[in-house]
């Protein structure tokens, strides 16, 4: 793919990664991805925002052809989906110089292995002149690393914020088009990357407000040309306000826990309690954690396996303990052969979620009228909940 113009002196570079699906080994990608570099020409200097993923390599490479001199190269972000091919610009450009946070300098020694000496820090709010264009650097630590950084063009009136506002969204559209399906990618990009940074990414919403943007310019998936739509969703996100909804993530080996599972969402939902079951064997997990972002309450359905927890369900409960959601809930339910375990297993599991642990329910075997009655303890004492907090 070429490189396409966005102002008249900002053009977009970099790949579209159509068929990738899985992200740091980890974070499935159903949409794809793409990796954003920006290019912003002034009268007397250029400076390139980023690089892009060593996957896109020779796109990125072709794109610069054109490009005969580059001065700055602004590292936003130490990872290597944006910094990989920071490597091959210096060496195409030997003039050039990479701007970077101080901690990002560390990072891209100790990653890439950069020559010190060719990068520069920059403090928040530095300004740089490219003549009659302006680079101004914002600090934004933990968005999702420690060293990033926005950087601002006043005259373009346009903001370039590396994953932040990013989505693992593959499109030919440069800009958003179709809102609903790139929120929901933005959504999921929130939930697996920023939402354990949450109360660092409200500060810098809140700086936001006095920044006059009429473009937001990520390093992953589309621009927002719009940029109250993002904005807004992110402000939602990362409130403390939770919705009536309780998650049920779980596994069954033969049909015991599930059948305790089924029991419980049919309980909360004839209370009024919006429920959503996932079956961990077959669960993106993506879906789950973008479920998380705002649920009240989770219930893991594990059985005991091996004195603990199942390891799909292991598995999630850790992931949603290192994900740090707002859940202010939560409970394990599930059935043991000859001993339980698995609900101890569970809530030592996450110890990072700041949440009341109702009471758990083990069942021996299938589950009996007194287990369903438990059950019904613990629906009920959700719904309690839910009232009190006026969620219901
Ligand atoms: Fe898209 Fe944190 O890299």
């Amino acid at each position: 793919m070429e490189s396409r113009p966005i102002t008249e002196r900002i053009t977009w570079l970099g790949g579209i990664d159509w068929h990738r699906r899985l992200f740091d080994a980890l974070i499935p990608l159903p949409d794809g991805t793409s990796y954003n570099a920006y290019l912003v020409q002034g009268r007397e200097k250029t400076a390139l925002v980023d690089t892009a993923d060593p996957r896109s390599a020779e796109m990125l490479l072709a794109q610069l052809t054109s490009v005969d001199r580059i001065d700055y190269i602004v590292a936003q972000h130490a990872e290597q989906d944006h910094s990989g091919l920071l490597p091959e610009v210096l060496a195409r450009y030997p003039g050039a110089v990479v701007l970077a946070t101080p901690k990002a300098i560390e990072m891209l020694v100790a990653l890439l292995h950069l020559p010190a000496a060719r990068i520069e820090a920059v403090e928040d709010e530095a300004v740089i002149s490219l003549g009659d264009r302006t680079l101004r650097f914002l600090h934004a630590p933990w968005v999702h690393w420690p060293e990033t950084m926005l950087t601002y063009v006043p005259e373009e009136r346009v903001l370039f914020t590396g994953d932040f506002f990013g989505s693992h969204y593959a499109t030919s559209e440069l800009c958003v088009e179709g809102n609903e399906d790139v929120v929901t990618a933005a959504k999921r990009y929130y939930a697996e990357i920023m939402m354990p940074f949450r109360r660092p990414i409200e500060r810098h919403l809140d700086r936001l407000r006095t920044v006059d943007v009429a473009m937001i310019a990520p390093s992953h998936g589309p621009i927002w040309d719009e940029p109250a739509l993002i904005l807004d969703a992110y402000r939602q996100w990362v409130t403390d306000a939770v919705r009536n909804l309780a998650l049920v993530p779980f596994v069954s080996m033969h049909g015991s826990t599930a059948e305790m599972v089924q029991h419980l969402v049919d309980r909360l939902t004839a209370q009024g309690v919006m429920v959503q079951p996932f079956d961990l064997t077959v669960t993106d997990l993506g879906v789950l954690a973008m479920a998380l972002v705002d649920a009240a309450t989770v219930v893991m359905g594990s059985p005991t396996v091996l004195g603990g927890a199942h390891p799909q369900a292991a598995y999630a409960a850790s992931l949603a303990n290192a994900l740090r959601p707002k859940t202010r809930y939560a409970s394990v339910i599930g059935s043991y052969g000859w001993s339980g375990g698995a609900a101890k297993t569970l809530a030592a599991l996450m110890p990072a979620l700041r949440l009341e642990m109702l009471e758990p329910v083990e069942t021996k075997g299938k589950p009996r009228d007194k287990d369903f009655a438990a059950l019904n303890v613990l629906a009920d004492a959700i719904v309690q909940r839910h009232q009190v907090d006026g969620l219901v």
